[in-house]
């Protein structure tokens, strides 16, 4: 076994009590004013911002710190457009003759349908990939361990990242996904896990009035 090398916690900071508080309802707050959405302006976003929000979400816990996400970063309007394309195929037949009724039921409040033109309009569409597995330069397999639950916390940490940038993001999971490894060309052991559509929101942007549940609801201390 590889021997590891112990470095000091230099980049642990801790806060007053009172300021931790602070810090915590400010957080708080301000991830409560997020909100997925569906329509967007094309506003051009700079590149490194979306570098910075990605950088964030690599820096996501993972198990066995195998890192098992694959992110591309799809900007260029006929990539948008195949996309689109494609999503809007699978979405037409599942929302016409596979869609289960409860799941119909389900989105009914969200306005969506088979339609995606925030697939074209948004100015960036992150796709994100979970690898099953890695393979080495050598084409070696890698072992990955707990790959949806890591990059499912990457992709939060990305959400909040892009949040905290003051943009809007919606995650968007087309009913197959299969086309997205053919059209953005990544190899077998990458699942789709999800497209995050980010950009400024369109001006007037509506967007569904929800409930989120009570810490009570969701929360027990023992
Ligand atoms: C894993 C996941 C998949 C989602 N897939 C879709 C989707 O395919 N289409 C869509 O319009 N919204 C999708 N959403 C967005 C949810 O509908 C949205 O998060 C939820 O309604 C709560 O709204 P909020 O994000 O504004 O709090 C998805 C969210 C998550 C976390």
């Amino acid at each position: 076994m590889a021997k590891v090398k112990y470095v000091r916690l230099a980049c642990y900071h801790e806060y007053q009590p009172e300021q931790m508080k602070q810090r915590a309802a400010s957080f708080r707050r301000d991830m409560q004013r997020r909100r997925s959405v569906r329509t967007f302006s094309s506003r051009p976003i700079a590149r490194e911002v979306i570098e910075d929000c990605l950088l964030t979400a690599g820096s996501a816990p993972s198990g066995a710190n195998m890192q098992p996400w694959f992110f591309v970063v799809v900007s260029d309007p006929a990539v948008k457009l195949q996309i689109r394309e494609a999503a809007e195929k699978e979405e037409y037949k599942f929302y016409h003759e596979q869609a289960p009724a409860e799941w119909l039921d389900a989105v009914s409040g969200l306005g969506t349908d088979y339609q995606k033109p925030f697939l074209e309009a948004a100015p960036y569409l992150i796709v994100i990939f979970a690898q099953r597995y890695g393979v080495s330069t050598d084409g070696r397999k890698a072992k990955h361990y707990y790959v949806r639950d890591s990059v499912g916390i990457a992709t939060g940490m990305l959400i909040a990242a892009i949040h905290n940038a003051g943009l809007a993001a919606l995650p968007y999971t087309p009913s197959r996904m299969g086309f997205l490894n053919r059209i953005l060309g990544r190899p077998e052991n990458e699942w789709p896990s999800l497209v995050l559509v980010v950009g400024y929101p369109a001006e007037g942007a509506m967007v569904p009035e929800i409930g989120k549940k009570t810490l009570d609801e969701t929360t027990t201390f023992i």
